[in-house]
């Protein structure tokens, strides 16, 4: 029993994990200017495009915060500025793949370490179906504009083919039309709807990853310039078209809309940590990764608050679209030319953050194959490409698989628990770390510690505790996740490194019989 104890409670010693990573087969080629498009990149998407629509006007689950967007926006900022900055001088300290997984193993030992891995794929995997399906929304919105050109199974893509079987459960549901008309069915019993467009670009998406980071960050830079230059427009736009007065009430549901909307549209920060997953890929990572995770947040914060307070003073509250709220406001000003361009952005932007979740997702189940959780043959390397190759692949089945049943809005909200979980593991990593190792070199330090990073475990812990009083299935499933998580180590991850661990002692041991 104790031995047991002592194995889960082992940590992995900061010298081992910089060891491990210099010994990395991994292509360090990434700069600060490539940092800042994954950050960028990784952030910017469905939570502005889409999410931000019912963090104003409140959904099925919770009600919304009108214009007072802008405080749920700035209150989410702060909520992500604390971790950042724990993530910045952990980074710089450790700059080893597999980020908050990494750090956790450091600080707290093995099962941490395990859990915390399992929670981040909630983040980045479960995360990713949202995005994947919000890029067929913005697809379709984008086909229509072209309904005079292209041809009309083109332009009306059958419906069956672009979501999911239980949205289409739903919507005949809501129509009140026989399922049955709707799509076709194996056996007459089991009903076929795939979200086509989300597969065909995870799959394109996979094969860039494999082809190597820096083609996938040459990639995503461009998506990134495209919807840069569409979001700046539409505010620069739709700044002549504001009329304060759109702006009263400025928050029709007091405190309750605000926090509800600092929730959902936390989902729009999200991704700055992408940043560190990619430590070991980075030519200079001490100096760059605090930059490039800090200026990342800060752009993004400054561009959100002038997207909200541009759509909310458009016009008035109730016009205000939950599907596609930009585009909306475009065509309600009357740029319907302009509203098919923001698709365009959108679309890019789409695009981008789910090459980074699938980039991020890799690297995290890499570092923890590494550390003997996962079989070897996962972390294999391609040879002419030096990508790893069999988790890219498992990572992007996986999302395909799970875009065929997973709901969206609920794996939204569990995207956002997992985030909040990591979040406030970073900052109690930093927390242990400034008591077990005051003296390592912190090229970048976090301010006023340990006040920040205890306003970062209060921000985070107090959204994630709050929002739960609402959302209730997401509020089931997430402890549902995290027994999963337990239940797997127990019966295989444990066991799993273990014999991975007598593998290599055996090894070793004929290796010095031989000498
Ligand atoms: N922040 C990312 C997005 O909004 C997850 O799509």
């Amino acid at each position: 029993m104790s031995k047991i104890l002592e194995n889960i409670l082992r940590k992995k010693s900061t010298d081992e994990l910089i060891a491990t990573s210099k010994k990395s087969e991994l292509k360090k080629t990434l700069n600060v200017f490539d940092l800042i498009v994954i950050g960028i990149g990784a952030v910017v998407g469905t939570g502005i495009f889409t999410i931000i629509g019912s963090a104003i006007q409140g959904g099925p689950e919770g009600v919304g915060a009108g214009p007072a967007i802008i405080i749920s926006m700035v209150f989410a900022a702060i909520a992500c500025v604390f971790s950042a900055l724990c993530y910045s001088e952990i980074a710089s300290m450790i700059p080893v793949a597999g980020s908050a997984y990494t750090y956790t193993y450091a600080t707290m030992g093995e099962f941490m370490a395990w859990m915390v891995g399992w929670i981040l794929m909630l983040e980045y995997a479960i995360g990713n179906i949202t995005v994947a399906s919000a890029w067929t929304g913005y697809l379709t919105q984008f086909l229509k504009g072209f309904k005079h050109v292209l041809p009309d199974f083109v332009v009306n893509f059958p419906m069956w083919l672009r979501n999911d079987y239980r949205f289409m459960f739903s919507y005949c549901d809501k129509f009140g039309l026989d399922p049955h008309t709707q799509m076709p069915f194996i056996f007459d019993k089991i009903p076929v709807a795939i979200n086509l467009p989300a597969i065909f670009i995870l799959f394109l998406l996979t094969l860039l990853l494999i082809k190597g980071v820096k083609e996938s960050t040459r990639f995503a830079s461009i998506m990134v310039g495209v919807n840069m230059f569409m979001i700046i427009s539409f505010i620069a736009v739709g700044a002549f078209y504001v009329k304060p007065e759109n702006w009263t009430p400025f928050a029709p549901n007091g405190f309750e809309g605000v926090f509800m909307g600092a929730f959902l549209i936390f989902f729009a920060y999200i991704g700055f940590d992408a940043i560190s997953t990619t430590a070991e890929e980075t030519e200079n990572p001490q100096r760059d990764l605090p930059v490039a995770i800090l200026g990342t947040l800060i752009f993004c914060t400054i561009l959100y608050v002038l997207v909200a307070l541009v759509l909310t003073g458009i016009g008035p509250l109730s016009s205000i679209d939950t599907q596609a709220p930009i585009a909306h406001a475009m065509r309600m000003i009357g740029k319907d030319w302009f509203a098919g361009l923001i698709s365009v952005g959108a679309i890019c932007a789409l695009t981008s953050v789910i090459l980074i979740y699938q980039l991020g997702t890799t690297r995290i189940l890499y570092a923890m194959s590494r550390d003997r959780f996962l079989p070897k043959s996962l972390r294999l390397i391609h040879k002419k490409f030096r990508t790893p190759h069999v988790l890219t692949w498992i990572s992007g089945i996986v999302v395909m698989v799970c875009s065929l049943f997973m709901d969206l809005s609920i794996s939204a909200e569990l995207c956002n628990f997992g985030t909040f979980t990591s979040f406030i593991i970073i900052c109690i990593a930093v927390l242990i770390l400034r008591k077990t190792e005051p003296d390592r070199p912190r090229p970048f330090k976090v301010p006023f510690s340990p006040i920040f990073p205890i306003l970062g475990i209060l921000t985070c812990g107090g959204l994630m505790i709050y929002s739960m009083k609402y959302l209730t299935t997401s509020s089931i499933y997430f402890p549902l996740w995290l027994l999963i998580g337990l239940l797997i180590y127990v019966t295989y991850g444990y066991k799993q490194k273990r014999l991975e661990e007598q593998g290599r002692k055996v090894r070793k041991r004929k290796v010095k019989v031989e000498v």
